[in-house]
């Protein structure tokens, strides 16, 4: 089998926005694209699952729930399947070319919502290597938030929306509450890539601190 590509010689940066649901990422994650742009940047704005169109095919048969019943190490192989095409056709050709590339969701979503379903941890971090070898994230902003926070704001969007609950969405609040305590384990685990940001302060508090975040840890690049 072919080495998958190692570290790239890239001036850009991957940022990456984990966390629960109703978190406020995308929001965020709008917010800051805009003020990296006006900070001169050239900005990549994507998600997962998706950001190709076989990653988002992909992201239609998970979460409409058709694979749920392939069980939790299927639904790990699908996202890492989705991640490796989104890696190679997406985020490091926006790397290469020395872009910002700022992605709702990784491979954090995966360690937290299948780790805690039961995935083995070996399995995750060989899914990674080939998934993603060495693009890994700059910066991870992980948005925390009380479950029952998250689950009210999910509801409320769902009413305004008119949408239902997709498959990960619908689990109960004990699930959510592993994932949650799963993500702050990450982020201990890895400080020096990993920054918390309390997304139970306003919007604007929010984007403040993730302002604040990346001067700290990214501080060359953006003004
Ligand atoms: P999405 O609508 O993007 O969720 P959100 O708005 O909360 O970011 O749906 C993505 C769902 O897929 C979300 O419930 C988390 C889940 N997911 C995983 O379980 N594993 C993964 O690796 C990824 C990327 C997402």
């Amino acid at each position: 089998m072919p080495a998958r590509p190692r570290k790239v010689a890239h001036s850009g940066r991957l940022i990456t926005f984990e966390g629960g649901e109703g978190a406020g990422k995308s929001t965020q994650l709008r917010r800051l694209a805009r003020r990296l742009e006006q900070a001169g940047l050239a900005v990549t704005v994507t998600r997962e699952p998706g950001g190709t169109p076989a990653a988002e095919a992909i992201r239609d048969f998970v979460l409409s729930g058709r694979a749920r019943d392939l069980g939790h190490d299927a639904e790990a192989i699908l996202f890492a399947a989705a991640r490796a095409d989104h890696v190679d056709r997406l985020i490091r050709p926006a790397l290469t070319r020395g872009e910002w590339v700022l992605c709702d969701r990784f491979i954090d979503s995966t360690r937290a919502y299948q780790g805690s379903a039961g995935v083995d941890a070996r399995l995750i971090r060989a899914l990674e290597r080939v998934a993603v070898g060495d693009c890994m994230p700059d910066l991870t902003l992980v948005l925390d938030l009380p479950v029952e926070s998250g689950l009210a704001r999910m509801a409320a969007r769902a009413r305004g929306e008119g949408g239902g609950p997709d498959r990960f969405e619908q689990d109960g609040a004990g699930v959510h509450q592993r994932r949650r305590e799963a993500f702050l384990a990450i982020a201990r685990e890895e400080p020096e890539r990993c920054v918390v940001i309390d997304a139970g302060q306003s919007e604007e508090a929010v984007a403040a601190a993730i302002w604040t975040a990346i001067r700290n840890r990214l501080p060359a690049q953006a003004a």
